[in-house]
């Protein structure tokens, strides 16, 4: 198959590669996704502010930009992103889960992390997808996270070859995009299949820093919505949030 159409930028170091994308936008090509990749992060960035380890050559910090097409809307992204890394993985011979919305999980511990953000140009709107994997860090380094965190080092107990690993995700990631263009239902259905070991069990999830909601999970909606079954009976849908 041909390789598929994109650019690439490969930097030292620097504050987030998302952040970097966002304010070189007007430098990318309009047709085709460009994929930043740094060395280091100063200042990395997850989810809700929080702030994501960045060690220089141990992991994969990421992020692939592209004009919105009218077909796909952002949170399809994240479902390609957690899909590549776990298809990436298993390729390491490294079975892994996705917890929803945007985690993937190595032995209950989390392995990879996906942010998707909107920036706008031209009054376009352009997908800033950032994925960080942990692929060397050792017990010392995964220490330094306040959350169970694990990397393929740690799990498989053999170090990685950075760049093999950053080109295996980037082939999946631009693949299962180019597939999900055109099937984001049955992109959908693969990424809620996915995450579905969560339903029936009990969980909290944190909405916001002084938010949670506890109850069963019920189901996964076609909008990516968890249904949440509380104490009182009601149903609650969530878009988004921290699973504990
Ligand atoms: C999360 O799990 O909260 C998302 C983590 C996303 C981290 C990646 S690393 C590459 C890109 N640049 C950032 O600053 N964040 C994302």
């Amino acid at each position: 198959m041909n390789p598929i159409s994109h650019d690439t930028i490969l930097l030292e170091v620097v504050d987030s590669t998302n952040t970097w994308a966002k304010k070189n936008l007007s430098t990318f090509a309009q047709d085709k996704p460009t994929c930043i990749i740094a060395r280091s992060q100063t200042k990395g960035r997850g989810r809700y502010g929080q702030a994501w380890f960045s060690p220089k050559d141990l992991n994969l910090y990421f992020t692939l930009a592209e004009k919105v097409p009218p077909s796909f809307s952002l949170p399809h992204y994240a479902e390609v992103a957690t899909l590549a890394v776990q298809t990436a993985l298993w390729d390491w011979q490294l079975p892994s889960s996705i917890k929803w919305p945007n985690d993937v999980l190595v032995n209950n511990k989390k392995i990879a992390g996906v942010i998707v953000e909107e920036a706008s140009h031209e009054n376009t709107s352009w997908a800033i997808l950032g994925i960080g994997l942990n692929v060397n860090m050792g017990l010392d380094e995964l220490r330094e996270i306040d959350r169970p965190a694990t990397s393929m080092f740690q799990a498989l107990g053999t170090h990685f070859p950075i760049e093999s690993v950053r080109n295996s995700l980037k082939e999946k990631l631009l693949e299962l995009l180019a597939w999900a263009k055109n099937n984001p239902e049955l992109c959908h259905k693969r990424w809620a299949n996915s995450c579905s070991w969560i339903i029936g069990k009990e969980i909290t999830i944190h909405t916001a820093p002084l938010e949670k909601i506890t109850g069963i999970a019920e189901e996964i909606t076609e909008e990516g919505f968890l249904l949440v079954k509380t104490p009182s009976g009601k149903v609650v849908p969530v878009a988004s949030g921290h699973l504990s």
